[in-house]
């Protein structure tokens, strides 16, 4: 009986990690070249050239990279559960990926006035927007992969210890209606 749920679980930790690569590999190809796309906008004169242009970069955004984006963090939140993986260079990764969630708003934020009269996407951008983009990703598949032994109770020894939360929030109170 033991032995039986063990094999689901490794076969759901497999199909769930499958899902996991092939979501990121799209999330982090969206990215990736959604300033190339935005930067494609300059010298572009209102008329069907810029609307197809928009329709595209709209696409790889809302119907690609988004979704992806959101199957990626469902299928890596069931890995927590199945990996059981509460260690530093977990905490490592979590802190980058959030990095990588505020970025895909930021590109989202520019998709949403690029394409309005006398609006245009600079080079500069072009260049530190996709370095950011690289740096983080391969960041995050770095730790995944090495997973760095990170001793934590050097510097913060409260952060895998039972009721450190509520230590470290001290005083705090939830009033109680
Ligand atoms: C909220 C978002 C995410 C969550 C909750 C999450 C969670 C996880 C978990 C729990 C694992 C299994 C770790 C283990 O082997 O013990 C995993 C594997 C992995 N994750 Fe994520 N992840 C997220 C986003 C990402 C992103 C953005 C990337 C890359 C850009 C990434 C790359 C990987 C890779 C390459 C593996 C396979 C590691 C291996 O099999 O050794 N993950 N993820």
């Amino acid at each position: 009986m033991v032995e039986l749920a063990t094999g689901r679980a490794i076969h759901m930790t497999t199909l769930f990690k499958f899902i996991h690569l092939a979501a990121i590999a799209i999330w982090s190809s969206g990215l990736i070249i959604m300033p190339f796309l935005f930067w494609q906008r300059r010298n572009i004169e209102p008329g069907p050239e810029l609307e197809r242009l928009h329709r595209l970069t709209r696409f790889v955004f809302v119907g690609m990279t988004s979704p992806a984006a959101f199957i990626a963090i469902g299928s890596g939140t069931a890995l927590i559960f199945l990996q059981t993986t509460f260690l530093e260079w977990f905490s490592l990764k979590m802190a980058l990926v959030s990095l990588m969630v505020m970025l895909h708003v930021v590109a989202g934020l520019v998709l949403a006035h690029l394409f309005e009269p006398g609006k245009s996407f600079r080079r500069f951008s072009y260049v530190a927007l996709t370095s950011s983009y690289l740096v983080l990703i391969t960041a995050i598949i770095w730790v995944v992969l090495a997973k760095p032994h990170i001793d934590s109770s050097q510097f913060a020894t409260e952060l895998f210890a039972p009721g450190g939360l509520r230590q470290f929030l001290g005083e705090t109170r939830i009033p109680i209606p």
